[in-house]
């Protein structure tokens, strides 16, 4: 089976299936891993980038090339998302930049790695806010401008997580099922306005955030044994189901949670 196209970031863009033109997407956590991907994906189909990241500035540097060197406009924005203040900011500096959100995609993750039995305050507000506490006021805000044109796309990344125990991974499971709670409320509020919310829940994806899982490399084989189609999802296939969600073709996709990941979850 050829596998050399799979980390091709241009597949569908060539075949032009999606037009983004003249709209703007904000991918929270875009510097690197799958929300970097979604980005450039999202702005080959011609969307404008809001790239946001909390750390490393050079990774958004870089990630902020690629998209210029695509021929696309990028605006890069350093905010902790788990913060309102920083939210505020980050779309007020969007709408500065764009003209306001036509898209929001509720990315970026953090959280600690531990038995539900240790997990203290400080913990699970830090895991919470990041994680689900973002969507919520994200979504509230970025609404505001999808409202007043009719028409909006809030997609966020989900894990199976979210419905399965795995080990330490408590804290960020719980953070997972509040996302997935509450992308169907915000899908039939938002529903009237033209506005749809979705989540996509990949398998095991290769990324940076998979270092700080102490058994990773145990990990990663049993995904690949375990799941039917035989190998990891990539980051550029996550990529392509969130541009589908922000298609018109999707446009009656409503509170769904989409799972990416090769069949894992359905195999008991
Ligand atoms: N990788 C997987 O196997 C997998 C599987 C299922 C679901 N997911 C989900 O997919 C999403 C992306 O995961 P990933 O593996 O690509 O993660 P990653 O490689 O760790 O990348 C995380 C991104 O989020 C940014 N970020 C971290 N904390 C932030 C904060 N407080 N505010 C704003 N940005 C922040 C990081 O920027 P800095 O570097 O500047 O901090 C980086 O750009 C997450 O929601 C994750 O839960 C991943």
């Amino acid at each position: 089976m050829r596998t050399d196209w799979l980390d091709s970031d241009y597949l569908l863009s060539k075949e032009g299936t999606v037009s983004l033109n003249g709209k703007t997407a904000l991918v929270t956590g875009s510097s690197r891993g799958i929300g970097r991907s979604i980005a450039l994906r999202l702005a080959d189909e011609g969307a404008n980038i809001v790239l946001n990241y909390f750390r490393k500035r050079g990774r958004a540097e870089e990630t902020a090339q690629e998209i210029q060197t695509r021929g696309a406009r990028v605006h890069i924005v350093k905010a902790n998302v788990g913060e309102l203040e920083d939210l505020d900011r980050l779309f007020e500096e969007a709408h500065q930049a764009f003209g306001g959100v036509d898209i929001l995609v509720s990315n970026a993750a953090s959280g600690v790695l531990k038995p539900a039995l240790e997990i203290g305050d400080k913990e699970w507000n830090w895991t919470v806010d990041i994680n689900a506490k973002s969507l919520l006021y994200g979504a509230q805000r970025a609404a505001v401008s999808m409202k007043q044109k009719g028409w909006g796309r809030i997609i966020s990344l989900t894990s199976l997580g979210s419905v399965r125990v795995f080990p330490e991974y408590s804290i960020v499971g719980v953070s997972k099922a509040a996302i997935e709670a509450l992308t169907r409320y915000l899908a039939v509020e938002l529903a009237p306005y033209g506005i749809t919310v979705n989540a996509v829940s990949p398998g095991v994806v290769e990324t940076e955030a998979l270092n700080f899982f102490p058994s990773k490399d145990q990990m990663l084989e049993w995904s690949k044994t375990r799941t039917p189609m035989g190998r990891l999802v990539t980051p550029q296939e996550v990529a392509r189901v969130v541009t589908f969600l922000c298609s018109e073709d999707a446009a009656m996709i409503c509170g769904q949670i989409i799972h990416v990941d090769g069949g894992y979850s359905i195999v008991a």
